[in-house]
């Protein structure tokens, strides 16, 4: 990734990287899933785009659209991953076998697997350091649940996650996490997308956590994205928040043509406005 590069296209924009992704869950089949690849990299190679876009497939796609994607400003992500390189861990996908698809991000923590499949910040923890260990880019999904949310714990629940999914992490590898702020209240059919300025104050929070985990460094550059019922209606307006540094959409984004309309909203956002530059912690 050529972070130099992206600063410079992201100052036109008045600010820094913006990050657009595409979280397809359990979703597309093969043929979908080429189908999907091949159409944003023609568009993106025709139409280009400031924004850094990624796309988080499951595992059975995952070398086919690292392939089609490969060699275009595009990033690809998996969905999670053991900790462990290899072992009798039936069912699982280790940090090398996401290496050899072409995968670069990792998403870990994300409510579903915290809901569904008992995930725990220590497990997210283990795998955070072992995606790091291997030069993966961890995105770090927290949020607080309904509960939380309703008895005032919204900012304290996320503060302790994003600190136990941190511990013993080098400092120095801080500026390959990105961190995705997502409510479980706000993400799938039966979510409510959370209100701007509420995600913006959370993402100034989490920036302050990290700046404090860090001594001051690396924490102004952390790319803190949000998610929970992202479309094209809301994205643009998220945006404009000085803390947001990107989207991770999953329902709206999961035919192409949705997806870079959303995309589009945010360029064209972006090129109309001087949006505030991002604000320090
Ligand atoms: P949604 O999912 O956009 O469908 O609410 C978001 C997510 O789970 O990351």
């Amino acid at each position: 990734m050529n972070f130099e590069l992206e600063e410079m296209d992201m100052k036109k924009l008045g600010r820094r990287s913006i990050w657009l992704g595409s979280g397809w869950k359990m979703h597309k089949t093969l043929a979908e899933a080429i189908s999907y690849a091949k159409s944003l990299r023609m568009y993106v190679e025709t139409e280009g785009t400031n924004l850094h876009l990624f796309v988080v497939p499951p595992f059975t796609v995952l070398h086919a659209v690292s392939q089609i994607l490969k060699g275009t400003s595009i990033d690809v992500g998996a969905q999670n991953m053991h900790w462990e390189d290899s072992g009798p861990f039936t069912g699982e996908i280790s940090p090398t076998m996401i290496k050899d698809t072409g995968a670069l991000i990792i998403e870990l923590g994300h409510s579903e697997r915290r809901t569904w499949f008992g995930e725990t910040d220590s497990m997210v923890n283990m795998k955070v350091l072992a995606a790091l260990r291997h030069g993966l880019r961890p995105l770090i999904c927290v949020g607080e649940v309904v509960n939380e949310k309703e008895s005032g714990q919204s900012e304290r629940a996320v503060l302790q996650q994003v600190k136990n999914v941190l511990k013993n992490v080098p400092m120095h590898l801080l500026p390959s996490i990105m961190i995705a702020y997502e409510p479980m209240w706000a993400i799938g059919e039966s979510g409510t997308a959370a209100k701007p300025d509420y995600v913006n104050n959370m993402h100034q929070l989490i920036r302050t956590a990290v700046a404090e985990f860090s001594q001051d460094c690396y924490a102004k550059s952390l790319p803190v994205l949000y998610g929970g019922s992202v479309n094209i209606n809301n994205a643009a307006i998220f945006i404009e928040q000085p803390n947001i540094d990107g989207l991770f959409v999953g329902r709206a984004s999961l035919e192409v043509d949705s997806f870079i309309q959303i995309m589009r909203s945010i360029e064209h956002k972006a090129s109309i406005s001087t949006l505030s530059p991002q604000s320090d912690y």
